[in-house]
Order: C-alpha cells, then sequence, then structure tokens
C-alpha cells in the first residue's frame, strides 16, 4: 500500500494529504475507480452532487464497509453544496440526500461548493433562463448559509465543513459570523495558478488548502470542445522545466507537480479513473524536490485558471463569482 499522509483540520479531524478526485468520472468508470484506490491505499475521496456519480461512489464504498476490508473512521468523504442548493434552507435536505446517494451517515467535510448561489428548478436543478444563461438567486446569502452549515456539525452529519472557491474577502465575511471557522478553502491550485496570498492568508487562519486541479485538469479540454468553449487551455506536463525535474528523479511529470503542492502542506485530490495514473498519483512520497527545484517550480506562476466556470453560463452575472 502506497504511503499516505495527514493534516490536522483545526476541527481536530485527520484529513488524508492525497485523495481521488472524482469529477469527469463516470458511473460507468467510478465504481471501478474506487476499488482500485482503496485497494491501493486511497482513504480521501472528493465528489459533488453535480458529478453526477454519488450512486456510483456509494455503491463501491458501501461494498468495501460491508466486506470489513475498510471501516468508516478510516475513510474521508468530501461532497458539497451546490450551487443551485446554495442557501441556509436547503443545507440539510441536500447533504441528506447526497448521504442516501453514498449510502454513509455522515460525510467527513461538507463544502460549500461555490459562493454563487442560483436559482433552482422544483426537482432542484439549476435554473436557466431562455437564453440558456444561470439564473441569479441574489436572496441567498453565504453568511447564512454558513450557519446553517455550522449545524451540520452538531448534528453528526458532517464532522467538519468548508468552503470551496471562496477569495479572501468571502472568507473574512465568514470568519465575521462563524462559530465554526470553515476547516478547508478548496480552491484551484497548481505551478500555473498559484494563488499565494490567498493560500498564505488561510494559512495565517488556521484555514487548509484543498488543491483541485492539481494537475491542469487536462480532461477539462474535451469538456470545453464539446460544450463549444474554445479556450486554449496549457499542459502542466509539457513545461519544460517540469519535465526536467521529473527526469532527474526518474518520476513522471504529474509526480513532479503533485509533490510540489504537499510538500507546501496543500491537500490534492487528483483525478483519475486509470488504474495506473492512480496510483502513481499517490506514490509521491519516495523522492525529494532539492529546494532549488521547489523554487524553479514555484516562479512558473501565471496567474492561469483552468476551471473559469465558465461551462456554467451565465455565472458571470453573480456578484459572489470573483474569477
Ligand atoms: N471545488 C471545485 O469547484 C472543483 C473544481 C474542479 C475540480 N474539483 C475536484 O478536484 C479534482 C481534481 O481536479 P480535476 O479533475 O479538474 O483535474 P486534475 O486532477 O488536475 O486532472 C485530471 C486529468 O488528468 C489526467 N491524469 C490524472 N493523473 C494523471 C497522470 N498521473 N498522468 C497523466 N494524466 C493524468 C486525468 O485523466 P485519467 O482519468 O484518464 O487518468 C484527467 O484527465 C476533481 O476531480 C474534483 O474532485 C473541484
Amino acid at each position: 500500500m502506497a504511503s499516505n499522509q495527514f493534516l490536522t483540520l483545526n476541527s481536530g479531524h485527520k484529513m488524508p494529504i492525497i485523495g481521488l478526485g472524482t469529477w469527469q468520472a463516470p458511473d460507468s468508470e467510478v465504481e471501478a475507480a474506487i476499488d482500485v484506490a482503496l485497494e491501493a491505499g486511497y482513504r480521501h475521496i472528493d465528489t459533488a452532487p453535480v458529478y453526477l456519480n454519488e450512486k456510483a461512489i456509494g455503491r463501491a464504498l458501501k461494498r468495501w464497509l460491508d466486506s470489513g476490508k475498510v471501516k468508516r473512521e478510516e475513510l474521508f468523504i468530501v461532497t458539497k453544496l451546490p450551487t443551485a442548493a446554495n442557501r441556509a434552507r436547503d443545507v440539510e435536505s441536500t447533504l441528506k440526500k447526497s448521504l442516501a446517494d453514498l449510502q454513509l451517515d455522515y460525510v467527513d467535510i461538507y463544502l460549500i461548493h461555490s459562493p454563487v448561489t442560483a436559482e433552482a428548478n422544483e426537482d432542484g436543478s439549476l435554473k436557466f433562463d431562455a437564453d440558456g444563461l444561470m439564473v441569479p438567486d441574489l436572496s441567498a446569502d453565504i453568511t447564512t448559509t454558513w450557519t446553517a452549515m455550522e449545524k451540520l456539525v452538531s448534528s453528526g452529519l458532517a464532522k467538519s465543513v468548508g468552503v470551496s472557491n471562496f477569495d479572501q474577502e468571502q472568507l473574512e465575511r465568514v470568519l465575521k459570523v462563524a462559530k465554526i471557522p470553515p476547516a478547508t478553502n478548496q480552491i484551484e491550485h497548481h505551478v500555473y495558478l498559484q494563488q499565494r496570498d490567498l493560500v498564505n492568508f488561510c494559512k495565517a487562519k488556521g484555514i487548509v488548502i484543498t488543491a483541485y486541479s492539481p494537475l491542469g485538469s487536462k480532461g477539462l479540454i474535451k469538456v470545453n470542445a464539446s460544450a463549444g468553449i474554445n479556450r486554449k487551455l496549457p499542459d502542466l506536463f509539457d513545461i519544460p522545466e517540469v519535465k526536467e525535474i521529473a527526469a532527474a528523479h526518474g518520476k513522471s511529470p504529474a509526480q513532479v507537480l503533485l509533490r510540489w503542492i504537499v510538500d507546501n502542506g496543500i491537500v490534492i485530490i487528483p483525478k483519475s479513473t486509470n488504474p495506473e495514473r492512480l496510483k502513481q498519483n499517490l506514490n509521491v512520497f519516495d523522492f525529494k524536490l532539492t529546494p532549488e527545484e521547489i523554487a524553479k517550480l514555484s516562479t512558473l506562476d501565471q496567474n492561469f485558471r483552468v476551471c473559469d466556470w465558465s461551462l456554467l453560463r451565465g455565472v458571470q452575472r453573480h456578484p459572489e463569482y470573483r474569477f
């Protein structure tokens, strides 16, 4: 089993520093991927209702838990409050729906997926207007949603609570009302989008950063193309400095990109449904980057956001959208 390490959250709970991302992991692939991941030593799984795979993940988890091969307390399961339900009155019922799909009694951390709130149809799906644009819900407020999130901890439905895609100002507003501070802020973070000010702010406040798209979200290229979004995305595996450092250690560019992040005390959730790549992404502790290599990778920042949420048409009309 590959080694995994932990960070202690401000809630006192331990979070495995490497988790498995599952966005763009369809049912047909994700159940088998969870099996391979748990076998390889992953214990942290990141999902969300909008990834449409909670049921398949739940099936795999139930098999593992029923077989006794893993205990619930060894797992760290993350899911998120969707944009269409990002309001106080929807928090508990939305988490309960995720828990039913995941076949779990609690999640290890529940995150507000984004500071943006959209109006929802009766079935809970996002409401779009006649032009196909998301309809912003301006009545919701992230601080009242946060207060509802805190109640999940006392009711035992979530061990910890946190946020995702929040900037410093949004975090400051939440911290002002919080009885329980967010345990993590899950943000895009990789060599081309380092967000150092936000990372330093979160560290100073005891909020662990979880880096999403740590490999640059290559799969997004295809998704964007099928949605008609013509945006050139960088290939982080092809950066000469990354390739050179990888060759020097006999590791892959992906492993170098991931090791650089965890060395900075940041949690990573690379997505893969490929057995070899998924194992590779967990196997990043058997080499060490030199201070010079770390410094070289740190100079690569381009402030380039890969996940700009443009797939969610109309999101830019919401005042909490800051990308
Ligand atoms: N909170 C948010 O708003 C938010 C936004 C985006 C993502 N996330 C979370 O963060 C997770 C990770 O981000 P992401 O999925 O955007 O992108 P990512 O993890 O940076 O990259 C995933 C892509 O890289 C490929 N890949 C994985 N390991 C590889 C390796 N070792 N070598 C070569 N290619 C490799 C994967 O393909 P294969 O599967 O074919 O290996 C997939 O196409 C998501 O899955 C999701 O759980 C959260």
